[in-house]
């Protein structure tokens, strides 16, 4: 299959591109496009073959259940029951934006995207490109990241086209995510409501609507194989390049040291931006200054893509301190990671 590429440079202009990407989407067609967060592969949620094309393309687990990008709040009540006051409040506040909902399923929704479940994760994305798309389709779109499973999610289209060119009908190039990790997920299903995936929107910020608000096990600690994950996805291996990341903890003094003794060749690091100097191996890169979580959360991916270009074997990465958007860079380093952490 060709896969046909929508550059996206201004919004009116480009409209027939997006008018064709949305008339394959509603032919049962999967298309990447840009959200602020990542880049999704869409499908018509409401079209459960169209659905499953998705888990073909990506090798995900069918038991994995995917997010249904809506283009405003006044479309929860089509697929969600029981809607509690709270999801309004912080779709006002937060919407569109980098938070996913988890709620009660409306029989609307197909088996295929909830995985079975009596839930349904919504968000709304705040992207231009997202949204005048999702309004063209008429449907739902429901959209995991548009990479390979497992590996890093895409940040821009190159990405997408490196994992899935070929496999697609189409990517829509609205260059680079802004936000550069998936969406933060709150389960509003249940009490006490919970966090499962930290992401942009962070949990000082939702407590501030919620009151204070629970983070689920898995987001900075193994699954246990006995524990049910909540979001299914936080199970597997997840965001992983192709060369083993393994987190280096401690003074920079002392990891440095401990990394410029190993083969300078085959060793990558991934660092803040002042550690640069201290290091002596070929392949570094920053991703950000030490306290400057936002940025960090943007270039993560691209870095850990760009280091597997160079076909180093480790990654060794610097991780931040786990507050406001440092938590979900962190938990996305850890997943990498497979919880290999060195402590000097
Ligand atoms: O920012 C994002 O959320 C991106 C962009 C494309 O919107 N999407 C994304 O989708 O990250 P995906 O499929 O890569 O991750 C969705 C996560 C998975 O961990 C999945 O298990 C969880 O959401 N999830 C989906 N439905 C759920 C549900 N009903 N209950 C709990 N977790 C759910
Ligand atoms: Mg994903």
């Amino acid at each position: 299959m060709e896969t046909e590429l929508f550059v996206i440079n201004d919004i009116e202009k480009d409209h027939d591109k997006l008018e064709r990407a949305a008339g394959l989407i509603k032919n049962g067609s999967l298309v990447a496009f840009p959200t602020e967060t990542v880049y999704g592969l869409g499908a018509n949620a409401l079209d459960g073959q169209a659905v499953r094309r998705i888990f073909d393309v990506k090798g995900r687990p069918m038991d994995n259940p995917l997010i249904l990008h809506i283009p405003d709040m006044l479309w929860l009540k089509r697929y969600c029951l029981d809607i509690p006051p709270e999801a309004y409040k912080l779709a006002e506040r937060f919407w569109p934006g980098p938070l996913t909902m988890v709620l009660k399923r409306k029989s609307t929704v197909p088996d295929e995207v909830t995985a079975g479940l009596h839930t349904v994760a919504v968000r709304c994305p705040n992207h231009k490109v997202a949204l005048r798309l999702i309004r063209l389709v008429g449907a739902p779109v429901a959209a995991p990241s548009a990479n390979i499973s497992g590996r890093p999610s895409p940040t821009k289209a190159g990405h997408v086209l490196y994992d899935l060119s070929g496999k697609i009908a189409g990517v829509v190039d609205g260059g680079s995510c802004m936000v550069g990790v998936e969406s933060t997920i709150v389960d509003l299903s249940a009490k006490p409501y919970k966090i499962l995936r930290p992401g942009g929107v962070t949990p000082e910020q939702l407590s501030e609507v919620l009151g204070p608000v629970g983070l689920d096990s898995g987001v900075l600690q193994a699954p246990k194989d006995s524990e049910t994950v909540k979001a299914p996805g936080m199970k597997y291996r997840h965001y992983a390049p192709k060369a083993q990341v393994i987190l280096l903890m401690g003074d920079i003094e002392k990891a440095a040291g401990f990394v410029n003794r190993l083969d300078r060749e085959t060793t990558g690091v991934l660092c803040f931006d002042e550690e640069i100097p201290h290091f002596k191996v070929k392949y570094i890169l920053s991703y950000g200054k030490r306290d400057d979580y936002a940025a960090q959360a943007q270039k993560l991916f691209h870095c850990l893509r760009a280091l597997d270009e160079k076909r180093v074997k480790t990654i060794y990465a610097r991780c931040p301190e786990s507050s406001g958007v440092g938590l979900a860079v962190s938990n996305r380093l850890l997943k990498a990671s497979g919880y290999q952490i060195v402590e000097v």
